[in-house]
C-alpha cells in the first residue's frame, strides 16, 4: 500500500532476464562487449543487470567512465568491491584491506621504486632474459637449431613464462628469480588459482583450490619475509622494489613493516603478470596477422639501433622511447584488448546520474542506489564506432598519423586536460582510451609494463618473424583477464 521510495522509481532500467538469481550472468560472462553494446542499444548508456544476485549498474561511454572512475570516496568504493577477492591472495594490511588513504600512500611508495634510473637498468635485463628464453625453451627448438628455422609455440603460455622471468629479474629481485626454478613457481601457481571469477563470486567455498590458495599465501608471505630479514641482516642493497619499499615511511613517520612489504610484493606480482602476458600475446598475434607491421617494427629497430657493421646495438630505454611504431603497436593492442574489461566499485551512498547520461530531463534522471555495484567498461569506449574511425581494425598507424588521436595520446601521457569534442574533460577519467584505468585507482605499473612489453617485443622481432595462421584468436572472458582462446598457437621463422 506504500508508495515505493522516490529513488527506486528512478532506478536505471533493469536488463530483461528470465531466471531471477542468475539474471544476465551467462550473457555478460560469455561476451561482455556484445552484452554492453546490445543493451546500450536497448536501454541507453546506463542500465542495471543481475550477476548472480548482485545488482550491477553499468555507465558506458566517456561520461560513464568519469562518473565511476572519478566518483567521490563517499559514493563509490573499490575496497568494498574487491577486498574479499584480493585480501586472501595479497594478504592483510595492503591495497583493499586498508582505507583508501593508506592505499594511496602505498601506491606512492611503489611509484618511487619504479624510478627512471631503475627502468633504465631493467631494459638490458629483460632483453637478456628474453634471449636466454629463446635459446633454452623447447618451443623454440627450430630457432635454436638454425636449420629448419620454422616452428610454432603456445603464445600465451610462452609469454606467461617470459613475463614472470623478466618481472622477477627486475622488480621482484634476484631471490625470486632464483626461486622460480624451485619453490616459488608452485606457490605462485596455487595463489593464482585463487584469483578467479569463482573466488570473486563466492569468497568462501570448501574447495581444495581455496585451501591451496591460503597455504600458498602464507608460504609466499614467509618467503618474502625471509628475503627482507636476510637483506636487513647483511645490509645488501639491490635495485629492485623490495629494496625501495624497505626505505619507505608513511606520513606519520612509521616505516613499512616486513609483512606489508611482502604483501605489496605479492599484489604487484599478481597485478602485472596476466595483464602483461596477455598484452604481449595479443600484440604478437596481431603482428603475425600483419607482416607489414612486423617489418615496420623491424625497420624501426634498424633505424634506431643499426650499426655500421650491420648488427643492432643493444636496446636502451632512451632508444626504445624513440620507437614510435613499436609504441603504437602496444597502444593499439591495449585499445582492442584491454586486459581488464570491467572495473567495479560498490556504491556506498546513492549516486545521482547526470541528465546528460541518463535522461532527457532532470525529473527523469536516475539515481544508482546504495548497495549496487557500478561497472565501468573503458574497453567499450575504446572500440566504440561512435568515437573511433575503423574502430574494429588493428591499425597502429592511427596513433602516429591521425593527428587527433596522436594529440590524445600525447596529452594523456602528460596527464593534461583534453577536449575530445564531447564536453569538458578532466584528469583523464573521461578519456575514451583507458586501458590502465583512471582516477585515484589508476595503474601505477604502466611505465614498467611499457618497458617490459616493448623490450620483449623488440627482442623477439629482432630475431623472428611471425605468422598467425588461424588469424587472431577470439577473446576468452572466462578468467579475470581477457585472454586469447586457450591453446592458440603462433608460427615463427628465425630471421637469417
Ligand atoms: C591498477 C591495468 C600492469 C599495478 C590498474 C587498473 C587497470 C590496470 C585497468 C585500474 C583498476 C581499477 O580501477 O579498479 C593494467 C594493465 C597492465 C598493468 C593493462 C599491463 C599491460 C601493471 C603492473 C603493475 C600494476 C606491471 C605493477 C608493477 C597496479 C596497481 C594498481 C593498478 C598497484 C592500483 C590499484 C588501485 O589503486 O586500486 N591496472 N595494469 N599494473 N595496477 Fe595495473
Amino acid at each position: 500500500s506504500q508508495l515505493p521510495p522516490f529513488k527506486s522509481r528512478n532506478s536505471p532500467p533493469l536488463v530483461f532476464h528470465m531466471v531471477p538469481f542468475i539474471g544476465s550472468t551467462i550473457s555478460y560472462g560469455m561476451d561482455p562487449y556484445k552484452f554492453m553494446f546490445t543493451n546500450r542499444a536497448k536501454y541507453g548508456p546506463v542500465f542495471t543487470f543481475i550477476l548472480l544476485g548482485r545488482r550491477m549498474t553499468v555507465a558506458l561511454g566517456p561520461r560513464g567512465n568519469d562518473l565511476i572512475l572519478n566518483g567521490k570516496l563517499s559514493q563509490v568504493s573499490a575496497e568494498d568491491a574487491y577486498t574479499h577477492l584480493t585480501t586472501p591472495v595479497f594478504g592483510k594490511d595492503v591495497v583493499y584491506d586498508v582505507p583508501n588513504s593508506v592505499l594511496m600512500e602505498q601506491k606512492k611508495f611503489v611509484k618511487s621504486g619504479l624510478s627512471a634510473e631503475n627502468l633504465k637498468m631493467y631494459v638490458e635485463m629483460i632483453a637478456d632474459e628474453t634471449m636466454q628464453f629463446l635459446n633454452r625453451d623447447a618451443a623454440f627448438e627450430a630457432y635454436q637449431s638454425r636449420e629448419n628455422r620454422v616452428g610454432d609455440f603456445h603464445c600465451f603460455q610462452a609469454m606467461s613464462e617470459l613475463t614472470i622471468l623478466t618481472a622477477s629479474r627486475t622488480l621482484q629481485g634476484k631471490e625470486v628469480r632464483d626461486g622460480l626454478d624451485k619453490s616459488f613457481a608452485d606457490m605462485y601457481h596455487d595463489l593464482d588459482g585463487g584469483f578467479t571469477p569463482l573466488n570473486f563470486m563466492f569468497p568462501n567455498l570448501p574447495l581444495p583450490s581455496y585451501r591451496r590458495r591460503d597455504v600458498a599465501q602464507q608460504k609466499m608471505s614467509d618467503f618474502y619475509g625471509d628475503i627482507i630479514r636476510r637483506r636487513r641482516a647483511d645490509g645488501s642493497h639491490e635495485h629492485d622494489m623490495i629494496a625501495s619499499l624497505m626505505e619507505c615511511t608513511y606520513k606519520d613517520g612509521r616505516a613499512l613493516n616486513d609483512r606489508e612489504i611482502a604483501h605489496i610484493m605479492i599484489a604487484l606480482l599478481m597485478a602485472g603478470q596476466h595483464t602483461s602476458s596477455a598484452t604481449s600475446s595479443w600484440a604478437l598475434f596481431h603482428l603475425g596477422a600483419q607482416p607489414d607491421v612486423v617489418e615496420a617494427v623491424y625497420d624501426e629497430q634498424v633505424r634506431q639501433f643499426g650499426r655500421d657493421d650491420g648488427t643492432l646495438a643493444p636496446l636502451t630505454l632512451d632508444g626504445l622511447r624513440s620507437c614510435s611504431i613499436l609504441d603504437s603497436v602496444i597502444r593499439e593492442t591495449l585499445r582492442l584488448h584491454p586486459p581488464i574489461h570491467s572495473i567495479l566499485r560498490k556504491v556506498r551512498t546513492d549516486i545521482p546520474v547526470p541528465t546528460s547520461l541518463s535522461a532527457p530531463s532532470e525529473q527523469d534522471a536516475y539515481v544508482i542506489p546504495q548497495g549496487h555495484y557500478v561497472v565501468a567498461c573503458p574497453g567499450v569506449s575504446a572500440v566504440d564506432p561512435l568515437l573511433w574511425s575503423d574502430a574494429e581494425a588493428f591499425s597502429p598507424s592511427r596513433w602516429t598519423t591521425h593527428s587527433s588521436e596522436k594529440e590524445l595520446a600525447e596529452k594523456d601521457d602528460k596527464g593534461e586536460t583534453v577536449d575530445y569534442g564531447f564536453g569538458a574533460i578532466s584528469k583523464g577519467t573521461s578519456s575514451p582510451y583507458q586501458p590502465f584505468g583512471a582516477g585515484r585507482h589508476r595503474c601505477i605499473g604502466e611505465q614498467f609494463a611499457y618497458v617490459q612489453l616493448s623490450t620483449i617485443i623488440a627482442t623477439l622481432v629482432r630475431e623472428l618473424t611471425f605468422e598467425s595462421r588461424g588469424g587472431v584468436p577470439a577473446q576468452d572472458y572466462t578468467s579475470m583477464i581477457v585472454l586469447p582462446q586457450p591453446g592458440s598457437r603462433l608460427h615463427y621463422r628465425r630471421r637469417q
